[in-house]
């Protein structure tokens, strides 16, 4: 962290009162998110710009890659393929939904433009590993794009935590990939897979998939922040009834997840232990059961409107759910909003500011 971010957090706390302030109201918290989504923005674009950018074509050196890799490698990449190659239906869809907040956005273009290089990438791969022939890569894309892609929810809330999960197993795979093609599987028909540049590949692709998985992670506890009872029941419907993105759409998808499994790329035990307990952990969330448990017994409080609603935290307490973490981290982002801010003068103009989320007491 910066000097002029841990400033910005002390500032903050020392703002905070002690004593529980009045509720905000949902335009109020409305404002937050947008705001702080924006900033975000502004600071994911910068970075990417400085610290990624790289040509699926010239940044490979195509010439060395090799031309005699395993059948199930070659698989294993086409299906990657398949799934990056959706990217204008995933920015479009997602563009949509989130088109009133600026932020949000805005960032879907740019995550997009991140998305279609993958698909570039694979393409190149597929191609100058020789593995497939331009005409049967024209005609698999062809079938592939003759269904498009949906959302699978169609409010942002559920979206942001569904690409959260998402984007967590997509960096898993490539990190697994990365392993293959460094030449450090465990897997018998996958140890002489190594090959520097589909390594420099993966390893590519995988840093984008981080820089995305967590933008999206502070932008889901954002909402769970400022939206705690909807962000929780939220996440309950999205981690049960997971499946990842054009499954449906991809040929042969049942083949495909098999030979993944079989290279020890991607797994039940890894969805569980590698994605969605990395993805709670950064949400403050114990486990799925537990905030279960605590939705199950949330009481029916009346809000400061008057309306009866579902209000599982009082005092910041819920169970399965570490607030005061949370806030930690959702401080951190604002000061890592703030020190941005700082650094190219907006600050003076317009500065991104943090206000405290509180909720009715229990009484
Ligand atoms: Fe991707
Ligand atoms: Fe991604």
């Amino acid at each position: 962290m910066s000097h002029v971010e841990t400033f910005i957090l002390d500032e903050i706390e020392k703002q905070k009162s002690p004593f529980a302030p009045s509720l905000l109201s949902r335009a109020e918290k409305d404002r937050l998110v947008g705001r702080a989504f924006h900033g975000l923005y502004r600071w994911y674009l910068d970075r990417s710009q400085t610290n990624r950018t790289w040509s699926p074509d010239r940044t490979f050196n195509w010439r060395d890659i090799r031309q005699d890799h395993s059948p199930e490698l070659m698989a294993i990449i086409e299906g990657m393929y398949a799934i990056e190659q959706f990217a204008p239906d995933y920015t479009s869809e997602l563009t949509r939904l989130a088109r009133t907040s600026y932020g949000r956005s805005q960032f879907q273009l740019r995550w997009g433009s991140e998305e279609a290089k993958h698909s570039d990438l694979w393409r190149n791969t597929l191609l100058f590993t020789r593995a497939r022939t331009p005409e049967r890569l024209e005609q698999y894309t062809a079938d592939l794009r003759a269904n498009s892609w949906t959302l699978p929810f169609d409010d942002p809330l559920r979206m942001i935590l569904y690409t959260v999960v998402q984007e967590r197993a997509t960096q898993l795979n490539y990190l697994n990939l990365l392993k293959i093609v460094r030449g450090k599987s465990d897997r018998p028909h996958l140890t002489g897979e190594a090959d520097p540049v589909l390594a420099h590949a993966a390893s590519t692709i995988a840093v984008d998939e981080a820089a995305h998985f967590d933008f999206f992670l502070e932008g889901a506890r954002l909402y769970l922040y400022y939206y705690p009872e909807e962000t929780l029941a939220a996440l309950v419907d999205v981690l049960r009834g997971f499946m990842m993105p054009a499954h449906a759409l991809i040929p042969d998808y049942d083949k495909f997840v098999r030979t993944v499994y079989d290279g020890g790329v991607f797994d039940r035990r890894k969805h569980s232990r590698d994605v969605v307990q990395v993805a709670l952990k950064g949400l403050g969330v114990e486990s799925l059961r537990a905030i279960e448990n605590g939705i199950a017994r949330t009481r029916r409080v009346p809000t400061e409107d008057g309306v009866e609603r579902d209000t599982a935290i009082f005092q910041g307490s819920v169970e399965g759910v570490d607030f005061p973490v949370v806030e930690k981290m959702v401080m951190r982002l604002f000061a890592r909003i703030g020190g941005y801010e700082e650094e190219i003068g907006l600050s003076e103009v317009s500065p991104t500011v943090f206000v405290r989320n509180t909720w009715p007491s229990a009484a």
